[in-house]
């Protein structure tokens, strides 16, 4: 399990390109409306004022995947973490467009909510084309590494899904020489079409279409916490 007390480091940019006008405006107007509060313990009542299962997104990027999972469970609530502003700003104006109350921001890092949330607390976790990493001596800063594992493996319920996503062929190994080391997952794959197909019930991001785009597979992975 993570030590809370450990210092960790956020790595990779914040911000992108200067914000518009229109886009300065939302995150102004809307992001104090549907931001995760800074401190204080976590749960669906403090987030959306009634009991309702919890999903939570890591680096949500430009939000598509959040914004639809959300619009296709409104009475579930949704938690998308992501550090980058541009990124932010994005989710921000899907919640508009879409109408959905159903989701909460949080700009910055994905552990620190999870560490506020309380054990099998959460009906699914998302991770959708994480930064890769590629460098060997940078692998420890890559999201599939034990100490988070552990962390999203305690605020899942049994029985609830990790969705693990990836162009990466590096971090397509990776991953699957970590998660099947772990006792505390089960991969719900039985055929290769199960993880080289996308699920119709997920929606496809902005770096999936980038990837595919480029001539990439991609490979979907779902994992039953046991
Ligand atoms: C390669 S992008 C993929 C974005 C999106 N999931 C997609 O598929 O389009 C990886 C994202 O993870 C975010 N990220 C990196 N570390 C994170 C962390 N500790 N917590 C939350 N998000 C993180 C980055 O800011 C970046 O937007």
């Amino acid at each position: 399990m993570n030590d809370p007390t450990t210092i960790r480091r956020l790595y990779g940019r914040r911000q992108g390109h200067k914000l518009r006008q229109g886009q300065s405006a939302l995150v102004e107007e809307l992001l104090p409306a549907v931001e995760v509060p800074a401190t204080g313990p976590l749960d669906a009542r403090t987030l959306f004022g009634r009991d309702r299962p919890l999903e939570l997104e890591i680096g949500f990027g430009a939000g598509e995947h959040l914004a639809g999972q959300a619009a296709a469970r409104p009475d579930h609530g949704f938690i998308g973490c992501e550090p980058f502003l541009n990124g932010v700003v994005g989710a921000l104006g899907h919640i508009r467009d879409r109408g959905l109350e159903n989701v909460r921001l949080h700009m910055g890092d994905a552990l620190d909510v999870l560490e506020r949330l309380p054990d099998a607390s959460l009906d699914r976790v998302y991770l959708l084309h994480p930064d890769p990493w590629p460098k060997a001596r940078h692998a420890k800063r890559r999201m599939v590494n034990d100490g988070p594992l552990d962390l999203i493996a305690a605020k899942l319920k049994p029985g609830h899904e990790f969705r693990l996503g990836t162009d990466d062929p590096t971090y397509c190994r990776w991953s699957m020489m970590v998660m099947n080391r772990r006792r505390d997952f089960e991969w719900t794959a039985r055929t290769p079409h199960d993880f080289l197909t996308r699920p119709d019930d997920w929606p496809e991001t902005r770096y999936e279409r980038k990837a595919r785009r480029q001539g990439h597979e991609v490979w979907y992975f779902t994992y039953t916490k046991l």
